[in-house]
């Protein structure tokens, strides 16, 4: 037996959605990714950093400092209260090791990302998990939460609603420790946080750069928070924490706001002729604010349907959580690749 730490040996992986080997093959719908490419401007800016290959001799800019100032000038924010992550993943991980120590309490809303209690538990941090009414409200919130960090997806992932801003300002006034409001999908919604990081001393808001911006592949994701939160941040991220073509591809990709938003605004009409669609063939359809909808078929079983989208070479998304078992995480692709999955659907019945 190896020495392992108790909650390790003890613990179950975070399991990905599946990525195929034959990915051409696929119309793949499972893990939210975008479409179409990232900004022409992203392969440029890796093409001129990597030149020869010479300079990858060199560590990268511990900081990030032309990405951290890029993202600084597009959100309105002194670059102080601004931290680039590889991936968000990273700083989800790093929240929880700023904040939440061994035997100590984070909670999040079930169903949303369930990779935060992956995460607190590598720290041996104990996870407490808030449900949901049916009018996608939080149940059961104390008037005041004591545990360090209170995680929350908006846009909801996998369910695809959102909070109302006012609603989550009055929650951050019931969070003793920090609120952290998971943006991975909020450039496809109609607003969003940033204007409580500043009313708020506990809002931390994490983005990703993978979802809107078509990096999934470059891993990159960041944080707005006070500063005080951001030099903690620093303190423990890994100093090289993103290389240098990633740092290019970070500074190319927020600098080319006209890509993001036509690319955005392409995956909101397609969201919303698919979600037509679907309520044709009667499937119930939460209207969705991310780039994914959640959608029940008829007959409430989402296996029977993955299996019969697989066999077609199209990946969705199915959990077996007995909460979200009767339907399906279907990723937004091209107006296409939706309308193939409309037909499949159609076939199967
Ligand atoms: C809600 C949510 N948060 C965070 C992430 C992680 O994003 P990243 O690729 O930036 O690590 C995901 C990825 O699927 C997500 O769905």
């Amino acid at each position: 037996m190896i020495p392992l730490r108790k909650n390790i040996a003890e613990m179950d992986g975070y399991v990905p959605g599946f990525q195929p080997k034959d990915e051409g093959a696929w119309i793949k719908l499972n893990t939210n990714e975008n479409p179409y490419p990232p900004s022409p401007r992203v392969a440029e800016a890796i093409r001129a950093e990597l030149g020869d290959g010479e300079g990858l001799r060199k560590y990268p800019d511990p900081p990030s400092s032309a990405a951290r100032e890029e993202a600084a000038r597009l959100y309105g924010f002194d670059p102080a209260w601004v931290i680039m992550a590889n991936g968000s993943d990273e700083l989800l991980n790093n929240l929880i090791r700023a904040f939440a120590g061994e035997g100590e309490e984070i909670a999040y809303v079930h169903p949303s990302y369930s990779y935060y209690a992956t995460l607190a538990g590598i720290q041996g941090a104990r996870v407490r998990t808030f449900g949901l009414t049916d009018k996608w409200e939080l149940a059961d919130f104390p008037e005041l939460y004591e545990g360090k960090l209170f995680f929350l997806t908006n846009p909801n992932a996998p369910l695809g609603f959102t909070y109302p801003l006012e609603f989550i300002e009055e929650l951050a006034g019931r969070v003793a420790g920090m609120l952290v409001v998971d943006e991975a999908y909020v450039d496809f919604a109609d607003e969003n946080a940033l204007p409580l990081v500043r009313k708020c001393p506990n809002v931390v808001v994490t983005r990703t750069l993978s979802k809107s911006y078509s990096l999934a592949g470059m891993r990159l994701g960041l944080a707005i928070a006070r500063p005080e939160v951001i030099a903690a941040l620093d303190k423990i991220r890994d100093h090289y924490n993103i290389d240098r073509l990633a740092q290019a591809a970070a500074v190319a990709s927020l600098s080319d706001q006209d890509y993001l938003r036509g690319c955005v605004e392409k995956i909101r009409q397609t969201r919303a002729w698919f979600t037509g669609e679907l309520r044709v063939l009667e499937y119930g359809v939460i209207p969705s604010r991310g780039n994914f909808v959640f959608a029940t078929p008829p007959d409430r079983n989402g296996k029977r349907v993955y299996d019969a989208l697989f066999e077609r070479k199209i990946l969705v998304r199915y959990f077996s959580d007995p909460l979200l078992s009767h339907g399906l995480r279907i990723t937004i692709g091209t107006r296409e690749e939706m309308e193939k999955t409309v037909a499949a659907l159609a076939e199967i019945g």
